[in-house]
């Protein structure tokens, strides 16, 4: 089968399009025929080798976190899918692989396709809404009637995050370049700063929460729009003890180098009276199916930028790292 192979760490060139042998389905597992893989930057920080404290893998491995496909076969104890089930998924991490013709994933992180959907729009969901979920449900406890700022909202995560935060009952509050302010609008932000010609910690306060897509200088005046007892989850910051044992479930050593990481940006959070957490996401295919209702019930949109074919999988790659991408990328096979 063709495949997305990364052969050694490094920049564009560290990976090529090849023949490699098809996966045959463990226990548990579902063999996918793959339609459409979605891109995330996780792609391309694994290519250059930015991961391989948390997944130390073997090269070479089939790239690729997330999938839409049809069920060729199952595993052995695979229950809740037959061949012909038309499916998506945010593949497992230790494995990867959705940038193939054919992926093994285990039925636990695989959901139905959301009816509505194409399999373009559907490999477009995983990863990012997955993320989404996690940060402004779970960790931040988003209610209806709090304050909660996004900034970043006009990319993958960022479509996701601000419907996501809407259909909880929030006010958010977003960044957006004069590229992306139409988006965000309809998407439903309340407020939108264009960060391109104002400084967001000029005119945003008392914020209830805030959910990080960027980092750096933006992360460190997002701790200063919260208001003290309030929480910022970034998925783009520094790593803290937490992602290591709650989201990893790692030992002592990696909490302690993730201790040391974020030393600086925890020392600021303190200062301001605000709990900081940066939160690694998880695959879950009971979360998918939440999403996929959500989907079929028209309450969230899944905003796909450009479709490439999977033999132009190195311009996709090029395009999003470009990082301006209004929505996801994604690549379509057969
Ligand atoms: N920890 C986790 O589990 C996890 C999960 C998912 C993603 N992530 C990380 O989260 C980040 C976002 O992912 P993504 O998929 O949303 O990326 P993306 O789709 O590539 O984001 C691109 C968007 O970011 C906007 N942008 C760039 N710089 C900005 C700034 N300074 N202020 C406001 N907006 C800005 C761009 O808008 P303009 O063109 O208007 O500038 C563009 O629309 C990445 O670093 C990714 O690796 C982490």
């Amino acid at each position: 089968m063709r495949a997305f192979v990364l052969n050694r760490y490094g920049g564009p060139g560290a990976a090529e399009l090849r023949d490699v042998a098809p996966p045959e389905p463990g226990p548990g597992e579902v063999r996918i025929d793959v339609k459409a893989a979605g891109l995330n930057p996780v792609d391309f920080k694994t290519r250059e080798g930015m991961l391989r404290v948390i997944h130390p893998y073997v090269l070479p491995i089939v790239l690729g976190c997330e999938l839409s496909g049809v069920v060729a076969s199952v595993g052995e104890g695979v229950t809740r899918f037959r061949p012909g089930d038309a499916v998506f998924t945010r593949v497992s991490k230790e494995r990867l692989g959705a940038f193939a013709e054919t992926a093994c994933v285990h039925q636990d992180l695989v959901a139905r396709k959301p009816a509505s959907l194409d399999f373009t729009h559907a490999a477009a969901i995983p990863l990012a809404a997955l993320t989404a979920l996690q940060a402004l449900r779970d960790e931040l406890a988003i209610k209806p009637g709090m304050r909660v700022f996004i900034p970043g909202g006009a990319g993958g995560v960022g479509t996701f995050a601000l419907q996501i935060a809407k259909h909880l009952g929030a006010t958010v509050a977003t960044t957006a370049s004069p590229r992306g302010r139409a988006l965000v609008e309809r998407l439903g932000a309340d407020v939108i700063v264009d960060y391109t010609t104002q400084a967001f910690t000029s005119v945003l306060r008392d914020y209830d929460a805030a959910f990080d897509l960027i980092g750096g200088d933006t992360l460190t005046g997002a701790l200063s729009v919260v208001r003290r007892g309030g929480k910022v989850v970034s998925i783009a910051g520094l790593p803290e003890p937490k992602t290591a044992t709650q989201d990893l479930g790692r030992g002592a050593s990696l909490a302690t180098l993730f201790w040391f990481a974020s030393a600086g940006i925890r020392f600021r959070a303190w200062r301001a009276g605000v709990n900081y957490r940066y939160l690694f996401m998880r695959p879950d295919g009971k979360q998918l199916e939440e999403l996929a209702a959500l989907v079929d019930a028209k309450k969230l949109e899944v905003v796909v930028d450009r479709v490439f074919a999977f033999d132009q999988i190195a311009d996709a790659f090029a395009y999003l790292e470009g990082g301006r991408a209004k929505g996801k990328v994604v690549v379509t096979l057969g």
